[in-house]
């Protein structure tokens, strides 16, 4: 069986280092270890607009940036194909033909949905596109026959939703989609990286990220307000790691190496931690550290991000292409859902000629 990796982000803002740990390093990963048939990713315009409906120019304006954070991050056109998703008209069509397939109790009680309801307070007037997103997720997956979908644990309701309309479409019309398997995050600090306010979790809304785009001086005055451990007032005072985001950050992007090039007196992130917790170890040590590691890490980002940069409308022609590409894989795949719909009426030859026969019998 042939391996297609597939994925997406809706375009509402440029990426962070939540999405950096969570997803975008894991790409770029596969995309280079190979071994598989086709990886897909795009921007999910279509999806941000189920509950962007009246700000169309956020979502037109993130495109751009969305694609030189993937980009400069790392994932390479010539490999793996980057598309937009309100370009491919076969998704819109093969959401239609799924919907017959679900119901809206079912839909009611995907819980990825529920919690997005009461997060935007739709809970007295949801928009029907909205809540139809999850059949068009299934869409965006099966139209590409999707094996592996890497995403976070709260897509996981949208992975089984669509399994389900697979089998269901595949038993009432004839084995043509594929079953989808998700791929979380490696590891608990990558499923959710904190903000640097030490809040649950990175969110623009927030306002607590780093973006991959910030420059070395916004990095450092970001990482110099990041949220530490309030009992830890003087140095020799006893730290605490957990909860504290200089060290949640630590655990996600060092490596020993770093501490060899940067913090010799340590060999790694467990002995930085030991002092910090017996005292004697002041924050500001860790934060450079941290800036430290975080530049090792933007720099070439930041470098390859100001070549694109420098051809916009090269990145606007690399997304045309990309979706050119995979509309010729959706046209494909719609043929044999037309066919095994029994809605292929122009391409079946041999049914036209029985039906001239049964009108017209010798
Ligand atoms: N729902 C995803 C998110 O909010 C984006 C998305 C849309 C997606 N279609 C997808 C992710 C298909 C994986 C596969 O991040």
């Amino acid at each position: 069986m042939s391996k297609i990796i597939l994925t997406g982000d809706r375009p509402t803002g440029k990426l962070h280092l939540g999405h950096y740990v969570g997803s975008l390093r894991r790409r770029v990963q596969l995309q280079e270890q190979g071994g598989y048939d086709r990886m897909f990713v795009f921007m999910a315009d279509v999806q941000a607009l189920t509950d962007n409906a009246d700000n169309p120019e956020k979502i037109r304006q993130s495109i751009v940036n969305v694609a030189l954070d993937y980009l400069s991050a790392g994932l390479d056109p010539e490999k793996c194909t980057l598309y937009i998703q309100s370009q491919i008209p076969e998704l819109t069509e093969l959401t239609t033909y799924l919907m017959n397939l679900v119901t809206v109790s079912r839909l009611q009680r995907n819980p990825t949905v529920k919690t997005e309801i009461k997060m935007r307070n739709f809970e007295a007037n949801i928009p029907v596109g909205f809540f139809c997103y999850p059949v068009s997720q299934a869409a965006d997956i099966t139209l590409f026959k999707a094996t592996t979908v890497p995403a976070g644990e709260d897509q996981e309701p949208m992975l089984e939703q669509t399994r389900e309309l697979v089998r269901r479409f595949n038993s009432t019309y004839g084995p043509v989609l594929v079953e989808p398997e998700i791929m979380l995050p490696e590891s608990a600090i990558a499923r959710r990286l904190p903000g640097t306010d030490g809040k649950e979790k990175m969110s623009k809304s927030l306002g607590n990220c780093i973006y991959l785009s910030d420059s070395a001086d916004e990095v450092w005055r970001k990482v110099k307000g990041m949220y530490t451990d309030p009992t830890h007032l003087q140095v020799n005072d006893p730290g605490h790691v957990e909860g504290n985001a200089v060290f949640a950050y630590l655990d996600a992007f060092s490596t020993p190496q770093d501490f060899q090039d940067f913090l010799p007196e340590y060999q790694n992130l467990d002995e930085l931690k030991d002092h910090y917790r017996h005292g004697g170890l002041g924050d500001m040590k860790c934060k450079k550290l941290l800036n430290n590691i975080l530049n090792r890490l933007l720099d070439p980002i930041r470098q390859r991000r100001s070549e694109y940069q420098k051809d916009i409308p090269e990145i606007y022609n690399i997304l045309r292409k990309g979706s050119e590409s995979a509309r010729e894989f959706a046209a494909q795949t719609m043929q044999e859902v037309r066919h095994a719909m029994r809605i292929d009426y122009f391409d079946d030859k041999e049914f036209i000629q029985e039906q001239q026969k049964l009108f017209n019998p010798e």
